[in-house]
């Protein structure tokens, strides 16, 4: 039983140190407010909103596209840049024989500024479920 001790505590640091993991915070101009949203938040936004993401990305499992846990844990392994990718600076690593139906998504992603780009890699880095 010990061995089984030492995995629930193991287990137990990693949720620990994730969930400490701090949140960004980004300053924005709405009008002339300034307000503080987390890049969490407004990526979250983005990908739910205007950026159509949701649509084919879903948090934990694939569907029209692959979910963004996957991808993120694509990125990671290959320690490779979203944002280039986002850019079209990059070529697909995740699931390149699909690659056309992403492609539909750039007329809109190509509106986005450099802060909304960072947004939607923060959120996708983080969100949990
Ligand atoms: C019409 C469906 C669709 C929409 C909308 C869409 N995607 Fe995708 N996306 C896909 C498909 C299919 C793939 C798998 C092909 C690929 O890997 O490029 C993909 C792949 C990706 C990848 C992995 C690229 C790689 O290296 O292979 C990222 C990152 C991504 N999408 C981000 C986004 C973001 C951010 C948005 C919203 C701004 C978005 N997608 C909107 C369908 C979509």
């Amino acid at each position: 039983m010990q061995t089984s001790r030492i995995a629930l505590i193991i287990l137990s640091i990693i949720a620990i140190s994730c969930q400490s993991e701090k949140k960004q915070k980004e300053t924005i101009k709405i009008g002339n407010q300034q307000k503080e949203i987390s890049a969490f938040d407004t990526g979250k936004k983005i990908f739910k909103g205007k950026g159509k993401c949701y649509t084919c990305h879903k948090i934990d499992k694939n569907s029209i596209g692959p979910s963004i846990h996957k991808i993120v844990e694509i990125y990671k392994e290959q320690d490779a840049d979203l944002i280039a990718f986002l850019k079209q600076q990059a070529e697909p690593i995740v699931d390149p024989e699909t690659y056309a139906v992403m492609k539909t998504n750039f007329a809109i992603i190509k509106t986005f500024s450099e802060e909304e780009l960072k947004a939607l890699e923060v959120y996708m880095t983080e969100v949990q479920k």
